[in-house]
């Protein structure tokens, strides 16, 4: 699924060329670099750079030190979040797959912040409700939800225990390429159709919860800001 699809290609490359780019961490360029050579197309599911910006700001803003991350990947989202949190910042970052986590890994070590991070490798509900039961409730002050799509309304139910009131919630692909505002009658592909249905119920739902307010940003594949009241 191509990222960042709902822009222009030439403001993109503007937004890319002049801000992005130069200010990519060396070590976020390597760990980009290395997951487009050993993924291939699938090196798309890590979060384009013009959105890491944003997240990097976000939690700066927050003054954020303890996270949660559902869906790791190589670790662009993560490394980026260890950058941006505090020297006793703290991630839990949870994954299926450890290789994909294990070849972002050396990247995340050089550039000195792999302390601030618990990586679990589970199925993220079990995971979830293990640190619900673990005594972590409302304890986040940031969770990052970039998994299966399929589950994003589970993981909502559940994440509001974790997160602190005044916490944030984000969620990644809501417009899911911007198939989310296209008519039912459009052609799609039929994965694409499946997913935009997905992300159409799940973005009815948040719009629909009175226990946050939301808002969703038209960078990258789309992300949902929720803020708990
Ligand atoms: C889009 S990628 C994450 C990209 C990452 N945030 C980044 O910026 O590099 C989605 C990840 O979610 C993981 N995933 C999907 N379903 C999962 C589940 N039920 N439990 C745990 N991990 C899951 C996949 O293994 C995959 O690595």
């Amino acid at each position: 699924m191509a990222k960042n699809i709902l822009k222009t290609p030439s403001l993109l490359q503007y937004i890319l060329e002049t801000s992005s780019y130069p200010k990519e961490h060396e070590q976020l360029k390597l760990l980009r670099e290395t997951t487009i050579h050993k993924y291939g197309k699938r090196s798309i599911m890590n979060v384009p750079l013009d959105e890491a910006q944003f997240i990097s700001m976000l939690l700066k803003i927050m003054n954020a030190k303890k996270t949660l991350e559902i869906g790791v990947f190589t670790g662009y989202s993560l490394l980026t979040t260890a950058l941006a949190l505090p020297s006793n910042g703290k991630i839990i970052a949870i994954d299926m797959d450890r290789e994909a986590y294990e070849t972002g890994l050396p990247f995340i070590q050089k550039a000195e912040v792999d302390h601030k991070i618990d990586f679990i490798q589970s199925d993220a509900l079990s995971a979830i409700n293990g640190l619900i039961d673990g005594k972590h409730e409302e304890s986040f002050d940031y969770a990052f939800v970039d998994a299966d799509k399929e589950n994003f309304i589970k993981y909502h139910e559940l994440l509001l225990k974790l997160v602190k009131k005044g916490g944030i919630i984000a969620y990644d692909n809501t417009l899911w390429s911007g198939s989310v505002a296209m008519s039912e009658d459009d052609e799609m592909e039929d994965m694409i159709k499946r997913k935009r249905n997905i992300a159409i119920e799940f973005n009815n739902y948040i719009a629909n919860d009175t226990r946050i307010e939301s808002t969703i940003l038209s960078i990258g594949d789309g992300v949902t800001l929720c803020r708990l009241l």
